[in-house]
């Protein structure tokens, strides 16, 4: 063999065998009370950069200049970003504070990423730091809202934050029970609305929807059931009887959810036209679509029809389109029932999901 290479094989095992012992010995401090050395703190950092920007490369971005998305995301930041990162309101609780690394004020630093490499982080976290991944891996949709909340945080006033969080819900606080009070004003209300109407079309209305489908619902999402980054944090810590109290508070409050829809197909929804593609949202929710096998929505869903199936009339077009969606690609969840769904989904276009949300919003 030559001898350098033998000399470079001597050296090697030499490294390694240090890097072991130091390692066994125990010397290499991990208390999390001493910042890195600024070599490793760098090298920590650069590694990190490099990791997101490689595997965010194939992230398409998302559409995110859309105020519902903004809203969503910052309804879910004050839920389950502010301990750590603090807020335009409010600094980050000091057990965050004592993190290493620890995290960054937001409104500093995410002008720095970009959009794709923002959906990186967020949807997949970063391994031994405490910034966790999305607890809903297959929404991206939400982590989208959460992104394009992010972009608008830069020198974000406090009054804009408080606004985009929490809407006008101190003003309805009186209504609600006293038993209710901490739980509807600090988290419920901030995106449903304390009235259960939600908030500019943007969250489901609660108000008047079947108190059985309510309960079941949040119970879905807090044994994970049903998917959602937003909602299975929020359903986790609820108690048994949280859960039914906050059910019958909001199906009992006033509800634009209209009983308007007849069970049966009338003469204008009967119709047989020729090309499924000229199906009228009210012929699909009214009729299905035979031929495919799609069933008549109103079978389940008329306001007339009893079983714990939830009210649509009257619920944002957006909101009843994406969940059709999600149920078409069979990651949405759901109570047991949610399997009845899926004949309902699987073979219809999205131009009919939209057709028929855009029928039930309006009615
Ligand atoms: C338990 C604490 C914790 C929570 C909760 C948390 N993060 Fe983090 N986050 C961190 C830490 C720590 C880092 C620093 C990671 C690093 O330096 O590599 C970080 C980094 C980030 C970064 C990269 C910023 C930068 O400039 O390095 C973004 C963006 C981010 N978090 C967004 C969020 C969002 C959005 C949420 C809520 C959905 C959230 N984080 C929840 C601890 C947290
Ligand atoms: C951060 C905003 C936010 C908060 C806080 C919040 N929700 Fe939600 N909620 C949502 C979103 C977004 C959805 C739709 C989630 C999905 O796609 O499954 C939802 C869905 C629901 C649903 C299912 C509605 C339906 O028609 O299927 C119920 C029930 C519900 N929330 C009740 C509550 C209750 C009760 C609280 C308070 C304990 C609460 N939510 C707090 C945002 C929120
Ligand atoms: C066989 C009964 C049945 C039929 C037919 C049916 N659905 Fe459903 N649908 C359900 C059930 C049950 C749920 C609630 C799932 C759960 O509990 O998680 C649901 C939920 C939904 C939701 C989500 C509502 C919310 O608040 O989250 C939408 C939107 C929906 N259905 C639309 C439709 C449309 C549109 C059709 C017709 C194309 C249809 N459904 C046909 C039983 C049915």
């Amino acid at each position: 063999m030559k001898l350098w290479i033998k000399h470079i094989a001597i050296l090697a095992v030499i490294v390694v065998a240090g890097g072991v012992i130091t390692v066994v010995s125990g010397i290499v401090p991990i208390a999390a009370s001493s910042p890195h050395w600024p070599i490793t703190k760098w090298f920590l950092e650069f590694s990190m950069e490099r990791s997101v920007a490689t595997h965010s490369i194939e992230i398409a971005t998302p559409d995110l200049d859309d105020a519902a998305l903004v809203i969503k995301g910052a309804g879910h930041f004050a839920t389950g970003c502010v301990q750590c990162h603090g807020s335009p309101a409010r600094g980050p609780s000091p057990i965050a504070e004592s993190l290493m690394p620890q995290p960054p004020k937001l409104s500093d630093t995410v002008s720095e990423w970009k959009p794709r490499e923002l959906f990186y982080i967020v949807k997949h976290g970063v391994k031994l730091t405490g910034m966790p991944g999305w607890p809903a891996q297959n929404r991206d949709d939400e982590v989208s809202a959460v992104v394009a909340f992010l972009k608008t945080l830069p020198n974000m006033p406090r009054a804009e934050y408080h606004d985009l969080v929490f809407g006008d819900v101190a003003a309805a606080s009186d209504s609600v029970p006293s038993g209710l009070q901490h739980l509807v004003t600090n988290s419920c209300g901030r995106c449903h609305g304390v009235d259960g109407v939600g908030r500019d079309g943007v969250f489901p209305i609660l108000a008047g929807q079947r108190k059985d489908y309510l309960a079941s619902s949040l119970r879905a999402y807090s044994t994970g059931e049903r998917h959602s980054g937003f909602m299975q944090p929020v359903a986790v810590p609820l108690k048994e009887q949280q859960i039914d109290a906050l059910a019958e508070f909001y199906s009992e409050l006033p509800s634009p959810l209209g009983d308007a829809i007849a069970s049966e197909p009338d003469g204008v929804a009967a119709g047989n036209p020729n090309h499924d593609s000229d199906l009228t949202g009210q012929q699909i929710a009214q009729s299905g679509i035979p031929a495919r096998r799609v069933p008549a929505c109103v079978g389940c869903h008329a306001p007339s029809i009893a079983g714990n199936y939830p009210l649509l009339n009257g619920q944002p077009q957006d909101y009843l389109a994406q969940q059709l969606n999600l149920f078409k690609q069979r990651v949405r969840g759901g109570t047991k029932n949610a399997h009845l769904m899926h004949p309902a989904t699987e073979r219809i276009t999205e131009q009919q999901e939209q057709a028929v949300a855009e029928f039930f919003a309006a009615e």
